[in-house]
């Protein structure tokens, strides 16, 4: 099945390509364009763009762009017509029923390596959910769940199942569905015995599902609960690394909260899944939870993408406090998140807190009873002090006075200050004046340090690449090239002008001259069909990724908005000049071919002189 051309403009012309992107990329204005980190590679500065006014993205630095469909073809892996019914479902537009059926079949026919071990996952989801909620081998696990306080709903939102006692359900299960026996292998869901037989990996265990940044399954991790008397081992047991999936580099829940931490401007990070879910039934959706493992520049890296403000929630009891510092340090030094930390009393994780005091005392905590980095690190430092020996305050006092160079802002500083003088009953003066001289000293140190490329915080801000940048790569052909192009996709008089040219005109390069072509084409079409003409339009019409991302590069050429027909003619004047020399320099190569077949050496001298000189041409022109 189809979209038809007019469904896919339509949903296009309603969408706003920000507001699409901004669910994957931090963006910030910068004049009359957005920037942040690109979502296709890594990097430290932002050269990624989105234009509202053209409704596209570009990449300055790794060239990719395009619109709304392309970017989300890229960075969730669609193909075309999924992209454009996600864009539909982000922008809240209906679309046709049958359309979004037709598409689904479609995927199930398909048969590539990674789609296969995705639905064994799917399918294996469903099989551990229905047992859960419709067997009497899930009455049990349904209902210590329902005992910790999960909702029905909730239950179903996050796709929770029960993989029963006996080992060979599942198996039997995806055997009888012809999915090749590697791929069950290699899914990571089965254990293989000595004879080769398959036994499920997961026995008797509440069975949570991982998903990707795009929401589909990748692997599972299983709990034990209370009641159980067949199965030993750690509490949770996890997908082991597959194809699909890598523990580094998957937060729980991810998909879901991306629109809430867009939506907040932050993420709260857990240390348990049970928490992310016990807090989104309570309407706290922004929460992820790394994976039982410390934070990894992986996961740092997706989080930065979305937000640049982290709420760390971790457990209250001694295991937790240390995770949380570790985690504070981690997204402090490679990243500059804003960071905001919850404490829990009497050791207890979030979803005990919310289970014992209630949604509205944890909400009501998350709201006015963060604390700051710097004061989460007073009491840090203060655990194994004893404050009753003189020294050791001391030290204390010391170890806080040097944190304290980290706080830029002075009004907090001296917040923190005053609090420190109460405490310790010393004058704030004194506190002052210890403060300053360890100021002073940091900056003397930093004045004498050879200028090393430590980037300060500000860096990010000031460092926007620039469009000339990217096109001073360009050889002066190219420049005209791309120039003239984007001449003719905004001024008609251009078409003509070239089209009346009175010999024929190509391109040097081939892509530019596939995208004339392809031009041409488009706009026939569209002036027989009376579609959308826009260049968003024409980046759907143009299928190749490779000539998208030229479109977009081409639309960012920045030109006046007058056009002279003299403008145009020198565009064309150089690229004609090369493409006639390099006509010229293919006939002459051939004739020398020929010559030196007929061992005629007078005419292959002059051939070989007469190529010399093409060549430096060229290469000068
Ligand atoms: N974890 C793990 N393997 C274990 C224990 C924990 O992979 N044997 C991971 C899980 O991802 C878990 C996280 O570490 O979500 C935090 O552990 P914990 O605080 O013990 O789990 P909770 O989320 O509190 O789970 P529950 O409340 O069900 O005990
Ligand atoms: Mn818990």
């Amino acid at each position: 099945m189809r979209i038809p051309e007019e469904t896919v403009n339509k949903i296009r012309q309603e969408t706003n390509i920000t507001d699409v992107i901004s669910q994957y990329v931090q963006l910030k204005k910068k004049g009359k364009n957005f920037f942040g980190f690109c979502p296709f590679h890594d990097e430290r500065t932002p050269s990624f763009s989105v234009t509202e006014e053209k409704q596209i993205f570009h990449c300055f630095s790794c060239g990719r762009g395009g619109n709304v469909y392309s970017f989300l073809m890229e960075v969730d892996g669609l193909t075309f017509p999924e992209a454009v019914l996600k864009t539909a479902e982000l922008s809240q537009i209906e679309v046709d029923e049958a359309l979004v059926s037709g598409e689904q079949a479609k995927l199930q026919n398909k048969d590539s390596k990674k789609d296969f071990l995705f639905k064994i996952h799917e399918e294996s989801l469903e099989l551990f959910h229905h047992i859960l909620l419709q067997t009497t081998a899930g009455e049990e696990a349904l209902a210590y769940l329902l005992k910790r306080g999960l909702t029905q709903e909730t239950i179903e939102t996050f796709g929770i199942g029960f993989a029963p006692h006996e080992r060979t359900l599942l198996q039997q299960y995806l055997v009888g569905k012809d999915y090749p026996e590697e791929l069950l292998k290699e899914s990571g869901l089965f254990i293989e015995k000595e004879n080769g037989d398959l036994l499920d990996r997961f026995s008797n265990r509440i069975m949570f599902p991982i998903r990707n940044q795009q929401g589909k399954v990748v692997g599972f991790s299983g709990r034990l609960f209370e009641t159980s008397d067949f199965e030993t081992g750690p509490k949770y047991l996890n997908s082991p690394e597959t194809y699909l999936f890598n523990k580094r580099s998957v937060l729980f829940n991810f998909d879901k909260a991306r629109p809430a931490v867009r939506r907040e401007k932050e993420v709260v990070l857990f240390e348990g899944f049970m928490d992310v879910i016990a807090s989104w039934q309570v309407g706290i959706q922004n929460g992820v939870a790394s994976m039982g493992t410390s934070l990894t520049n992986e996961q740092i890296q997706m989080l930065e993408r979305i937000t640049d403000q982290v709420l760390v929630a971790y457990d209250g009891d001694d295991a937790g406090v240390e995770a949380a510092k570790r985690a504070a340090d981690l997204l402090t030094e490679q990243s500059d998140f804003d960071l905001a930390i919850l404490s829990f009393p009497d050791g207890m994780d979030p979803d005990d807190f919310i289970n014992e005091k209630g949604a509205s005392v944890f909400k009501e905590l998350i709201s006015h009873g963060r604390d700051t980095l710097f004061s989460f690190k007073m009491d840090y430092y203060r655990r194994d002090v004893n404050l009753k020996n003189e020294s050791e305050r001391l030290g204390y006092i010391e170890k806080i006075l040097t944190e304290m160079l980290t706080i830029t802002s002075a009004v907090e500083r001296e917040m923190y200050l005053k609090q420190l003088a109460v405490e310790f009953d010393i004058s704030i003066d004194s506190l002052n004046e210890q403060f300053q001289l360890r100021f002073y000293e940091q900056q003397k140190k930093r004045s004498k340090e050879p200028k090393k490329n430590t980037p300060s915080p500000d860096v990010r801000s000031t460092t926007f690449p620039q469009v000339h940048n990217q096109r001073g790569k360009l050889d002066s052909v190219e420049r005209a090239e791309q120039l003239l192009l984007n001449r003719l996709f905004h001024f008609e008089e251009v078409r003509i002008q070239i089209k009346n040219l009175s010999e024929e005109f190509y391109f040097v390069h081939d892509d530019y001259q596939m995208l004339y072509l392809y031009y041409e084409n488009f706009q026939e079409h569209a002036q027989y069909t009376l579609s959308d003409t826009s260049i968003e339009a024409f980046i759907d019409f143009v299928k190749e990724t490779q000539l998208k991302n030229k479109i977009v590069e081409i639309e960012f050429q920045s030109l006046g908005v007058e056009i002279t027909p003299q403008e145009i003619k020198d565009y064309i004047d150089v690229i004609s000049r090369k493409s006639l020399l390099e006509s010229q320099l293919k006939q002459t190569k051939d004739a020398m071919t020929e010559a030196a077949k007929k061992g005629d050496q007078a005419q292959l001298r002059i051939l070989m002189i007469e190529i010399v000189d093409l060549s430096r041409l060229l290469k000068n022109g």
